[in-house]
């Protein structure tokens, strides 16, 4: 896929380039390098990839983020966004780290769990950049629907953790993180975003897809498939069932700690897990706190019984061949 960002050089790269070495832009810390590229932000167009609209930069990368070849020891996280990504790359850190919250502090989440496909301006590290920094085994997020998974990890038998969570909160979750993420496009006006995400024209394609292509490879792909809902009405199960999944066996103790720090309220604390990382430009966090509320429901405080109607019917038809045990209140 060819674009004019491909070809020719971002005004703002051009300018970096005059003024700093190659070298120098490769000391900045994560947060400066989105300092440095905040002339080049803005709300970036969606681009279908095999029918999946995708960020343009991430667009037009997508020969080298389909290449990318795992390794056997990589762990993936996958989730339509919003769906507890971020909780779930603390916990298996936490995990991998028998729950040492200083080693876990090590850096914000995106170094310690690198964005596979995310792609933007110039100083900023792509996914496939910070990946090519680590040693494996590396803890991988990403939020491409199963057919769109480099097909390294298949081959590779990389365990795979999905992470999917109830439509409803799902889609609030996404209409406030529009609303404060600079580089997704406009969400507008609530009662406009409903029929977008019903009809899958949101950043990374339609909900029902993503969370139907994953439940349906589940056995055969040996994904571990968790619920939000689950992990909000008993932590500790689903962190014992993650530990399992990953053939890691931490203390009791260990658990308990590894529960309390990955409460909603210890995370929203967290500088190294609230994403406060990422410089207002691209994140404006007075808009919408990117840990916002964390509960099941909230979608209850956001549809008129009108769209609730509308909504839960088109729901039935587009979820009638998968029975997914969702739940929207616990
Ligand atoms: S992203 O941008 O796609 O990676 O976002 P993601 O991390 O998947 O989802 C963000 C939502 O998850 C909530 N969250 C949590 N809920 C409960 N407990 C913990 N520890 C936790 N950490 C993050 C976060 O608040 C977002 O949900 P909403 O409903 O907007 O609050």
């Amino acid at each position: 896929m060819k674009s004019k960002e491909r070809e020719t050089p971002h005004e703002a790269t051009k300018l970096l380039a005059s003024v700093m070495s190659e070298e120098e832009l490769k000391e900045l810390s994560y947060s400066e390098t989105i300092e440095k590229a905040t002339a080049s932000i803005s709300r970036f167009p969606l681009i279908p990839v095999r029918g999946v609209p995708l960020m343009n930069y991430i667009a037009n990368s997508w020969d080298s983020i389909w290449a990318f070849r795992p390794d056997p020891s990589d762990l993936l996280i996958a989730t339509y966004p919003k769906a507890g990504t971020t909780w779930t790359q603390e916990i298996v850190d936490l995990l991998f780290n028998n729950g040492d919250a200083e080693a876990c502090r090590r850096a914000p989440t995106p170094i310690r769990s690198p964005f596979l496909e995310i792609v933007s301006p110039p100083p900023i590290p792509s996914g496939l950049d910070a990946l090519k920094t680590m040693d494996p085994p590396r803890i991988i997020k990403t939020h491409l629907p199963f057919q769109l998974v480099p097909t390294g990890f298949w081959e590779n038998k990389c365990k795979v953790i999905y992470v999917a969570r109830n439509a409803k909160d799902n889609m609030v979750s996404y209409f406030y993180f529009d609303c404060m993420n600079l580089t997704q496009p406009e969400p507008g006006p609530w009662e406009g975003y409903l029929p977008k995400f019903m009809h899958g024209e949101l950043s990374w394609g339609s909900w029902y897809d993503h969370v139907k292509g994953y439940w349906l490879e589940r056995q055969k792909k040996n994904i571990l498939y968790l619920f939000y809902e689950d992990m909000k009405e008993n932590p500790r199960r689903e962190v014992e069932r993650i530990m399992r999944y990953l053939d890691l066996s931490v203390s009791d103790e260990v658990i308990s700690r590894i529960v309390e720090l990955t409460s909603f309220k210890n995370m929203k604390e967290n500088p190294m897990a609230n994403y406060s990382c990422v410089p207002t430009p691209v994140f404006d966090q007075s808009i919408s706190p990117f840990m916002r509320k964390g509960e099941v429901g909230d979608w209850r405080n956001h549809f008129t019984p009108e769209q609730l109607k509308t909504f839960d019917e088109d729901y039935e038809k587009q979820m009638k061949d998968v029975n997914i045990p969702f739940r929207d209140n616990i």
